[in-house]
Formats: C-alpha cells, sequence, structure tokens
C-alpha cells in the first residue's frame, strides 16, 4: 500500500465545485488584491478566533515580522523564540534587526519551557513569541503573567494551531487570541491552508490593526500617500475565497485529526521504543502533526519507507545549531532538551483524509518493525 503523508488530491475531490466556482467569480470580477472576500474572510476569521480584527499578508513569516513591527521591535531589541520550532519564527525576529534569544523547551509537550523563559529575560527584552508547536497551545496564562510581569509584549506563533483552544477563565479560547498579536499562517500544508502562501494577523488592538493595515500595503494611507515604511504583504483575494470554503470544514478536520490521533495512540501504546504525543489537560490540541518519539528512528523512517508509509522529522535541528544562527552563544548545550528531541521526533501521517485501513495498515509496519 503506497500511503500519502498529506492528501490534496482528496481534499479537492471533496470541494471542487466548491472551491472552483468561488476562484472563477474572483477572477470573472478582475478583483485580485484587497478585494470582497478577502475582508470577508478577514471579518470570519477574526470572529472564528473571537477577536476583533484580523488582518490578510502574504504567509505565516511576514506575519510574525510585521506582527513584531507594529510593535516597534527593532535593532538591539531581543525577542525570546523557542529553540524547537520552524525557523521562520527565529527569521521573522532577525528581519527586524533585533536578536532571537533561544529558549528551551518542556520535554512533555515540546512547547516554551517557563522556567527557561525567565532565565532568559534580559534588559533588552521586549517581546516572547511562544509556538504551539505541532497544534498543541503553550501556556498561556502562565506565559502572560511573565510577560505582565516583565512588561513585555507577546505574539502567538499559531502557524500550526488553527482552531486550538485552551480553557481558562473564561471558559475555552482560542489559541492565538491570548496576547498582543496572533500570526496564522495558511501555507497549503497548515490545518487550514490555501493553494499557495498566505498568512494572518489577529488582534483586539484597534491601534494595532491600523498599523498592520499600512504595514502589509506600502504604509499606505490613500492611493498615492504612503506614511510610513511598508511593506507588499497582501494575502490575494484567490487566496482568500479559498480560505472562506475551507474555513468551514476546519472544525470537523481538526476533530476527524483527534480521532485519528487517538486511534494511534490506542494502537500503538505500549511498544516499547516508541513515546507517544501527550495532549495536555485542558486543550484542545488540533494535531498539525501526529508526533512519536522513536528509538533507531533513522531505521525506523526506512523501514516505514520501503513500505510505502512515508514520515518527516520535524525538526532534525534546532533553531540554535542552525547555521544561520551558530556563534558563541547559540552553540550546543545551549538548550538540551530541544537538541534531544530533535533526535528522536517523527511524524506519522495524519490528515483528515486518511482512512482506517490505512491507518491500520501504518500501525501493522510500525508494530513489524519493532
Ligand atoms: C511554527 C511556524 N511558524 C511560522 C511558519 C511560517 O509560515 P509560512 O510558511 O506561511 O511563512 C511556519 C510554517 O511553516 C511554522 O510552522
Amino acid at each position: 500500500m503506497q500511503i500519502k503523508f498529506l492528501d490534496f488530491e482528496r481534499e479537492y475531490g471533496l470541494l471542487n465545485q466548491e472551491l472552483n466556482s468561488k476562484i472563477l467569480s474572483v477572477i470573472n470580477k478582475g478583483s485580485f488584491i484587497l478585494g470582497e472576500e478577502l475582508s470577508r474572510f478577514e471579518s470570519s476569521f477574526a470572529s472564528y478566533c473571537g477577536v476583533k480584527y484580523a488582518v490578510g499578508v502574504n504567509s505565516g513569516t511576514d506575519a510574525l515580522h510585521l506582527a513584531l513591527v507594529s510593535l516597534g521591535i527593532k535593532a538591539q531589541d531581543e525577542v525570546i523564540v523557542p529553540a524547537f520550532t520552524y525557523i521562520a519564527t527565529a527569521m521573522a525576529v532577525s528581519y527586524t534587526g533585533a536578536r532571537p534569544v533561544f529558549c528551551d523547551i518542556n520535554e512533555q509537550d515540546y512547547n516554551i519551557n517557563l522556567n527557561d523563559l525567565k532565565k532568559k529575560i534580559t534588559s533588552k527584552t521586549k517581546a516572547i513569541i511562544p509556538v504551539h508547536l505541532y497544534g498543541q497551545p503553550a501556556a498561556m496564562p502562565e506565559i502572560l503573567k511573565i510577560a505582565r510581569e516583565y512588561n513585555l509584549k507577546v505574539i502567538e506563533d499559531s502557524a500550526q494551531a488553527h482552531g486550538a483552544e485552551i480553557y481558562c477563565s473564561d471558559g475555552f479560547k482560542m489559541a492565538g487570541s491570548f496576547s498582543d498579536l496572533g500570526c496564522f499562517s495558511f501555507y497549503p500544508t497548515k490545518n487550514l491552508g490555501c493553494y499557495g502562501d498566505g498568512g494572518m494577523v489577529v488582534t483586539e488592538s484597534e491601534d494595532l490593526y491600523n498599523r498592520l493595515l499600512k504595514l502589509r500595503d506600502y504604509g499606505r494611507e490613500s492611493k498615492y500617500s504612503h506614511i510610513m515604511l511598508g511593506y507588499n504583504s497582501r494575502l490575494d483575494n484567490i487566496q482568500a475565497a479559498i480560505l472562506l470554503v475551507k474555513l468551514k470544514y476546519l472544525d470537523s478536520w481538526n476533530d476527524k485529526r483527534r480521532e485519528l490521533a487517538g486511534y494511534y495512540n490506542k494502537a500503538l501504546g505500549g511498544i516499547s521504543g516508541l513515546r507517544l504525543p501527550l495532549a495536555n489537560k485542558n486543550v484542545k490540541h488540533v494535531y498539525h502533526v501526529y508526533v512519536v518519539r522513536a528509538e533507531k528512528r533513522k531505521e525506523l523512517i526506512d523501514y516505514l519507507s520501503s513500505n510505502g508509509v512515508p514520515s518527516i522529522i520535524h525538526y532534525p535541528i534546532p533553531c540554535h545549531l542552525q547555521k544561520a544562527y551558530l556563534d558563541a552563544v547559540n552553540k550546543p548545550g545551549l538548550a538540551p532538551v530541544s537538541e534531544k528531541i530533535s533526535e528522536e521526533v517523527l511524524s506519522l501521517p495524519l490528515n483528515p483524509f486518511l482512512k482506517t485501513e490505512e491507518l491500520d495498515y501504518i500501525i501493522s509496519k510500525i508494530k513489524d518493525f519493532y
């Protein structure tokens, strides 16, 4: 059997009529940039997240970069990011001239470690970017408490966590809606993905919202009046039309992801050599990826691959050990848990279109291997 890690064909098979008609409607109208579909998607996504404002941008990386610029982060500042995340989290900080300060993660949920976070705060620290890694929300109430204590801004990197929730004093709240700004990616592989690049910043602040509207559009105030340095970073109307269709399915797709993760957990529990993902209490994990920790990882990857089962390592090198960041401070030993985890993690196929017989096949191959 040949398994697909993701299945765009099945997804498109389900949605093609709806998607084709919405895409054609944008083409027929001839309005591609900053149009009706974008406005409609921004307000739908803001209300989905339970916040007032949303600004569509070119990518998740741009969402983080513009969010940092909107807060006034600049050269000489420090921004704390987890050492174990996709590199975009760190690079967005570097684009502003500020320094990403790498913080270690928890061994259980792979999210930012609060003890190390406190240790990394200096007089130059201006912001923290927790990442809701793999679709599991970081400890937002506790992070916000630390941020208040040290007067720091918080930007959530929610690129992998559309629809993830945390239970707090106000009930369940969406990942991305806790802090000053929440940043999302609509890269095609994400839980909510478009057919190209796309991203979104959400916020409760009218002031930040107005700044972001200008930042994504050359600092434009009116057609030929530019009042600040801005960028060309707009989510286009075709992508917004696609996302408007897909947003309706996001909750049911996330439910399916949780169901499949539960199926894996039940079937793979008890295999010595495999550690299964843990979902924290009081969160709704959205399993952007289903990540195990595997003994003999390399051999397992090869065995699965030779049996038609793809797997991916998210991520084999922590950010601080990437050549782009290695220096006198960023060196081995800086974030020991991140370093250890990066040698063990392996993402198994999980997408809402995976069939039970395919899951059974993957599970049987893993059992055969161990
Ligand atoms: C945690 C994280 N942050 C940021 C990004 C960047 O998003 P994009 O690829 O849309 O620029 C990604 C996406 O790969 C991500 O996984």
